[in-house]
């Protein structure tokens, strides 16, 4: 099947913008450095990349009767939030179980940010003691199976919206998007910069590229410290969602392309070098990124541009993904 045949919610404004950071690439020194805004793209929640997926598996809940989202990620997931206020603008409920993926000190880390957001929408919000990790949880099964024995049909959606069968169309179809705005604004992104960490933002980019001629690097930056799982992960769901699409031929290894190296040694907790991109991106631009995913994939960028392994003849998309409401919960970081 075509992606364009695959059946579509809206849940976003429509494309969403792309825009060059003029003042970080002077400051580099190298590359030309745009962005391309997730963070802005849909009036649910702030929205955010979760959303743009959302938007394939919503038809495929409705047609299947749901009445209740269930989904699962860490206490400050931006995708348990971004499922709370779809399942909200559609009528339905929400069950989230938060696990507590990130031993991070601030006293109000379970109380602001996301998931006072999911709280708000009316989202039954479980918490569960439980570590890190991107599997299929007994946590979940157990709010599935308790939906059912309420007598409801809860549809299960996995951490980040990734290990489904539809995860990766979302962002087959961002790529698409990215095509277009190539045309309307006459230039050409030869490298994608993603942060990657349940991968199939990262991997339907990669399936969604495959689809066009031209060639181009998409770079996935890991922000889970656990870079053998992401690569498992991104190459999987992205030979899965080039099948479903009909790419018409197998990925190359070379096409997937997941990078270590600026996750530190923990899932969620920023490291020297996310503060300085958050900084950075903030002084110089007035973007803000997060510090557990953007803040992440963005000292990547900036560490590839200054080193020439992106060489400064690129033009660069730096794909953000959202993650703002987490700030919140991580006030520590920038005390009085
Ligand atoms: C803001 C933000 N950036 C990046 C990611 C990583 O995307 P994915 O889980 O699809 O790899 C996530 C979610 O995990 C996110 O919320």
């Amino acid at each position: 099947m075509r992606l364009d045949d695959f059946p579509r919610h809206p849940l976003t404004f429509g494309p969403s913008p792309v825009h060059p950071l003029r003042n970080l690439s002077r400051h580099l020194g190298g590359a030309q450095v745009w962005a391309k805004r997730e963070d802005v793209n849909s009036g649910l929640a702030y929205g955010g990349n979760k959303t743009r997926k959302l938007e394939y598996l919503v038809p495929d809940a409705l047609a299947k009767g749901a009445d209740t989202l269930v989904s699962i990620g860490g206490v400050q997931s931006n995708h348990t939030r971004q499922v709370a206020a779809v399942a909200a603008h559609l009528g339905l409920k929400a069950v989230l179980v938060q696990e507590n993926w990130v031993d991070w000190p601030d006293a109000v880390n379970d109380r602001v940010g996301n998931i006072l957001l999911s709280r708000l929408t009316g989202a039954e919000v479980r918490m569960v003691d439980e570590g890190f990790g991107i599997g299929f949880k007994d946590s979940w099964e157990r709010a599935l199976q308790d939906v059912r024995e309420r007598g409801g049909t809860p549809y299960g959606i996995p951490a980040g919206a990734s290990d489904h069968e539809l995860g990766g169309l979302g962002f087959a179809r961002w790529a698409q998007e990215v095509q277009q705005q190539e045309e309307e604004l006459g230039v050409f992104f030869d490298t994608v910069v993603v942060c990657s960490v349940t991968g199939s933002t990262h991997a339907g980019m990669i399936a969604g590229f495959a689809a066009q001629d031209r060639p181009r690097r998409v770079i996935g930056i890991d922000a889970s410290a656990k870079i053998a799982e992401t690569r498992a992960q991104v190459e999987r769901i992205a030979r899965r969602t080039a099948d479903l699409i009909d790419v018409g031929r197998d990925l190359r290894d070379d096409e997937i392309t997941v990078l270590e190296g600026w996750a530190g040694d923990l899932y969620g907790i920023p490291v020297d070098s996310t503060l300085d991109a958050m900084r950075l991106t903030a002084s110089l631009e007035g973007v803000v990124l997060d510090p557990v995913y953007e803040g992440k994939s963005m000292a990547g960028l900036v560490d590839l541009v200054r080193s020439g392994d992106i060489p400064p003849t690129s033009t660069v998309l730096f794909a953000h993904l959202g993650g703002q409401p987490a700030l919140n919960a991580y006030s520590g970081l920038f005390p009085r």
